[in-house]
């Protein structure tokens, strides 16, 4: 077993859309997720965030299940469609759930992590633009300063966005998350206004703890993948592979890190108006320093140029749907296989990639902040709950200790990773997939919204246990 710092926080994820249901009470509006639900053939099965696994009307269930798992701490995401339902006014009704749940932690002796943005724009900005609308940032930062207000006193621990690419370019581009949009030039103007929204937000809630004389942890959970050659000695593999890496990961890290966008990527999407979008300042406000950089990986990305053969296993994401347009600069990238084992996602499973990219970020980045892995966890088919009350996930099980194991040895390799997070505590709504992809370390049943906590999260909790016995 690796020895893991005393103080190495363990803890599990979630995040608003996902698990509340009670998209229309509290005072809440839609969301851009409640309002692309509805659109037909959005997601699978027909399902929305509408009744979520109901966490809205248990969360002190379930923050007392986490203290049974021993938690040190937990992800969770304020929704800004409660917080502030038409764009502008507060609706305190929502901030005083977040109060509630942010009590109820503390009282359960576990640390809250809270996430800005997790993907739920208030549609009622959506329809001024969303995130093509540079004033969507600067509401951003009200909204932040909003929530700063009313949990300022008691959370420490800010992640402004929960991984942008997903909810610009997945959103914006690839046309399979909210809002649904196909246009290369609207997904960067995207990335670039939420890159401004994070600094900006960084910014305020810097301000607004300075002046109350506390310290805070500021940060941004970035999806970081490595970018493998399918063929390492094959100058096309290798030219998509880069771009890959421009564009998934350099296009978030850098103007955060290094204050500007990597000069590759720049050219790559030069004809999508990135530039333009460029006002002076921007680049200094999104380069704020942060406190931490949470990563959430799951797998790898195993890019070629070529065309895959047509009895290929269709490809790990983005799967452009048929006749929505690809992602700018990866027009011509294929996802083969390289015959790993898969998840319910058709995910690689490949623990190592998570030390390489943990390892390869430290020597890529020389001021790169201390680093959380926010989220990193795996659907699997066949979960049953059995007459005794127990769910058997050995699949899920394995892939969760593979990955600590990995984490591990990052650490020994001179990785500075401070804490771990599965995703998810509970099985939810996986977005376009619906509910039907179960993430949870303990499984919801959709009908009662019992939960049973599922072997992996039993084989976690006893993980922690040992951890901090041998620390
Ligand atoms: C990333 C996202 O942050 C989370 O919302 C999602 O459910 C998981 N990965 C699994 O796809």
């Amino acid at each position: 077993m690796n020895t893991f710092p005393k103080d190495f926080i363990w803890g599990s994820a979630t995040a608003a859309a996902q698990i509340e249901g009670a998209a229309h009470e509290g005072g809440k509006e839609d969301s851009i997720w409640d309002a692309y639900a509805r659109l037909p053939q959005a997601v699978a099965g027909g399902d929305s965030p509408e009744r979520g696994v109901d966490h809205y009307h248990r969360m002190p269930e379930d923050v007392a299940l986490m203290k049974r798992l021993g938690l040190d701490s937990y992800r969770f995401s304020t929704s800004w469609a409660r917080v502030v339902p038409g764009g502008r006014s507060v609706n305190q009704e929502g901030l005083d759930f977040y109060s509630r749940l942010v009590d109820e932690l503390l009282g359960a002796g576990v640390l809250p992590w809270l996430t800005l943005y997790h993907w739920d724009l208030p549609q009622a900005l959506q329809e001024r633009g969303g995130w093509t609308n540079r004033d969507t940032a600067y509401r951003f930062a009200d909204y932040a300063e909003a929530v700063y207000g009313a949990l300022g006193d008691r959370v420490s621990h800010w992640t402004t966005f929960n991984e942008p690419l997903c909810s610009s370019l997945i959103g914006y581009v690839g046309g399979e998350h909210a809002p649904g949009l196909t246009d290369p030039a609207a997904g960067l103007a995207a990335v670039h206004h939420q890159h401004l929204a994070h600094g900006l937000a960084v910014q305020r809630l810097r301000g607004l703890a300075d002046a109350a004389g506390r310290d805070i942890q500021a940060g941004i959970t970035l999806n970081l993948t490595n970018a493998v050659p399918n063929d390492p000695t094959d100058p096309v593999d290798l030219e998509a592979a880069r771009r890959i890496d421009a564009l998934w990961n350099r296009m978030f890290l850098e103007p955060m890190l290094l204050g500007a966008y990597p000069a590759d990527l720049l050219e790559d999407v030069r004809d999508y108006g990135l530039a333009a979008r460029i006002q002076d300042g921007d680049l200094e406000v999104i380069a704020q320093p942060i406190d931490f950089l949470g990563v959430n990986h799951y797998h790898d990305d195993n890019v070629s140029g070529h065309p895959l053969p047509a009895d290929a296993v269709p490809g790990l994401r983005p799967t452009p749907k048929p006749g929505r347009s690809p992602f700018p600069g990866s027009e011509f990238v294929t996802m083969p296989t390289r015959g790993l084992p898969r998840t319910a996602m058709d995910w690689e499973v490949h623990p190592q990639g998570l030390h390489t990219l943990l390892v390869r970020l430290g020597a890529e980045y020389p001021n790169l902040p201390p680093l959380y892995v926010t989220e990193n966890g795996a659907a699997y088919d066949g979960d049953v709950v059995t007459a005794e009350g127990a769910v058997h996930d050995p699949e899920r099980t394995a892939y969760i200790l593979a990955h600590i194991e990995a984490v591990g040895r990052a650490i020994e390799d001179g990785a500075d990773v401070r804490g771990y997070f599965v995703w998810s505590l509970l099985d939810n709504f996986e977005w376009a997939w619906g509910y039907e992809k179960r993430f949870g370390i303990v499984h919801v049943d959709y009908d009662t919204m019992v939960r049973t906590p599922k072997d992996s999260a039993l084989a976690f909790a006893k993980h922690i246990e040992d951890t901090k016995l041998a620390a």
